[in-house]
Parts: structure tokens; sequence; C-alpha cells
């Protein structure tokens, strides 16, 4: 089993952690706060500019002056002066005595071959298309519609089957949140009881792949859209997992695949709003036997007023797809529409929680 520290543990050092960030920010007076939160995507594409150029992957070699940066990057020399400087002073690079650039904790990370590389997650958080419906986050909240669909005209689950590129990107981020997450997954959910097992809209195929692993006797159906199976298929295929794993394509909301013991969805349920989630829900209670389990790995909503991760991600699924986070009784109501109930809510030290929910009697 993955070796993590207790949830309990990282929570208090959350706390902390959230009460020292909020004593800081108001060390600055009122309206210095309000520029510093305001200008947030001012870092977000200094990150991302720096990624997308390849300048971490340039300093893996060692520290270098911003002309040889500027040389292996193909920029133009002031200019990727000016982005390593503002890189810098937010703590992305180093900045030594000799005046060269080099890599800090932070921009490893955005290596190619970082172990747990962000160099993914950045690149799609960073993306036109996915800051272009933040852009219109006013319009979503007076309409309560997702402004996605406004920018691209059409929703984003087409935009992505139409958009072979940012499909990429979206996906290769998923799949390195997915490894990201994992270990905290691992910790508290044992899938070895599990002869068949069933990812629903599992992306590329990393969480299958990470269960599979954990679960040496199980074999797996890896449920997805047409366009991402095809990505599916060349990751698993490269990682050897194909031998006991099946792909199916096909859309939730008519079918999932038949009898398995595990169905297993992971920020998928989120992407939808509670008459769709039902409807999928729907789906997989009409295919689950009786006995079967289905594990839903979401955030869940604190009730009271405590920072969480899932109450931001929350305005990311209303604009993206006019899905929502939900709180635990909302996941419970949830469920029992479809003719399920909650049977676990177990806490991991990620943002996610593992919902474990059975057929209803
Ligand atoms: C937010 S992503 C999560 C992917 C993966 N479970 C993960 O955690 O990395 C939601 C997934 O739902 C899939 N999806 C969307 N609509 C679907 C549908 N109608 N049928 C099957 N999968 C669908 C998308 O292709 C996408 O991969």
């Amino acid at each position: 089993m993955a070796q993590v520290p207790p949830v309990r543990i990282v929570q208090a050092a959350n706390f902390v952690r959230n009460k020292l960030h909020n004593l800081t920010r108001r060390m600055a007076p009122a309206p210095v706060q309000v520029l510093e939160i305001a200008g947030g995507f001012i870092n977000s594409q200094v990150v991302y500019a720096s990624t997308k150029l390849g300048i971490p992957d340039a300093l893996s070699s060692g520290p270098k002056s911003a002309a040889d940066i500027a040389t292996a990057v193909n920029g133009n020399p002031d200019a990727v002066h000016r982005l390593l400087r503002a890189a810098a002073s937010i703590g992305l690079f180093a900045l030594d005595s000799h005046g060269r650039f080099g890599l800090t904790a932070m921009s490893r990370t955005l290596c190619s071959d970082a172990d747990d590389s962000m160099r993914p997650v950045v690149l799609m958080l960073g993306d036109p298309s996915y800051w272009s419906p933040w852009g219109e986050l006013t319009y979503a909240i007076q309409t309560g519609k997702p402004s996605a669909d406004k920018v691209f005209g059409k929703p984003m689950w087409e935009y992505l089957g139409d958009n072979e590129e940012f499909e990429t990107v979206f996906n290769n981020a998923m799949t390195a949140l997915t490894k990201l997450d994992w270990p905290t997954v691992a910790a508290v959910y044992d899938f070895t009881p599990f002869d068949t097992i069933v990812d629903i809209g599992g992306g590329q195929g990393q969480l299958l792949k990470l269960i599979l692993e954990a679960a040496p006797n199980a074999s797996g159906i890896l449920f997805e859209q047409k366009s991402v199976i095809e990505q599916a298929a060349d990751f698993l295929g490269e990682c050897g997992t194909l031998p006991r794993c099946t792909l199916e394509c096909g859309s939730f909301f008519d079918t999932v695949p038949l009898g398995a013991d595990l169905y297993v969805m992971r920020r998928v349920i989120h992407d939808w709003d509670d008459d769709d989630a039902v409807d999928i829900l729907s789906t997989i209670r009409r295919s689950i036997p009786d006995h079967g389990t289905l594990v839903v790995l979401e955030s869940v909503v604190p009730e009271d007023n405590s920072p969480h991760f899932a109450k931001t991600l929350d305005l990311d699924m209303l604009i993206f797809a006019g899905g929502r986070e939900r709180t635990e009784a909302q996941f419970r109501t949830l469920v029992k529409r479809a003719g399920f109930e909650v049977s676990r809510v177990i806490p991991t030290i990620s943002t996610l929680s593992v919902i474990e929910v059975k057929p209803r009697k």
C-alpha cells in the first residue's frame, strides 16, 4: 500500500497553512490584497509561458544565462530575460550571483521527465481554450449556464471531440492529476476484493492502470467516448496494461458495461447538473449487479466556511460543463434518486474523497 501521512495530520497542517496564508495576506493594506488576488492570472500566464516554451527542460542540465536560455527556447533575448526575472521573483526559478537562472523545487516539477510532472496540468490551465470561458464568468453567473457554450458555440465535450489538439492537452492533464492523487486513494481503499472493475469516463486509462496494478487478479474495462478511447489504447498499450484490460466506447447516458462487481468514476459526476448526473447513475444502476459496488471519486464541499479547493473547482464546473461540486448531503440525495445509497465517505489527504455507493435493497 502507498505510504502517505494520516488524514488527520494533513488536515491539521492544512489548517495551520491556511491561517498563515490569511495572516500573510492581511499584512498588506486591503487595496493591495485585492490587487494581488485580481492579478492572479498574470502569474498563471508566467508559469504557463515558461512551461510552454520549455524553459524548465532547458535548465535541467544546470543554470544558464538568459541569453543562452533564449537561444535554447528560440525566444527574444530581452523578453526571455524579463519573463525569467518575473518568474524568479515568485520562486519559479533561482537566480545565482552570476546572473544565471536555475531550477527550483517548483520548476523541477515542470520538466517533462519529472516523476510527478505538473507540466501537462500547467499546459491545460494556461491554454487559451481553458481560460477563455473563465473570461466569461460573469455570463455564467448571470445566466447559470456554462460560458464555454457561449465561447465555443457548442458544449465542452463536443468542442473537445472536434479539437484533437486541445483534447490531448486536456486528457494529458487528467492523466497527470490522476497519477498525482492516486497514492492518497490507494492508502484508504482496497481494490483487491474485486474481479471485474469498470472505469466509467476513465480518460486515457491512468486510474484503471493503477487500480489493476494494485489488484493483480482483477481485469478491467475502460468505458469512454470514442475519441478518448483511441488515446487510451495508445496510453495503455505503452504501459503494457492492455492484456488485462478491454476498451469500450459509448455514452454513459445510453449504456455502460454489464455485470462488473466494481464501477469507478473519478471526477465525472461533478461535470453534470443533478438531472444529468442522476441519468448517468441510473444507467449504471441498470447494469450493476445487486451485490456490486460503485466508487465515486470526487471532492466533497464542506458545509462550513472552511477553505477547500472544491469551492473554486465548483465554478470551473459551472463555466465548462454546467456541473457542480457537492456536499456529502447532496451526494446522498443524488445517488438515492438513481436507486443507490452511500455506504461510506472516506476522506483522503488530497482534495478527493472516496464515496462508496451500493445498490439500494
Ligand atoms: C473530467 S474528465 C475525467 C477523466 C478521468 N475520469 C480522470 O479523472 O482523469 C471526464 C471524462 O468524462 C468523459 N465523458 C464525457 N461525456 C461522456 C459520455 N457521454 N460518455 C462517456 N464518457 C464521457 C470525458 O471524455 C472525460 O474523459
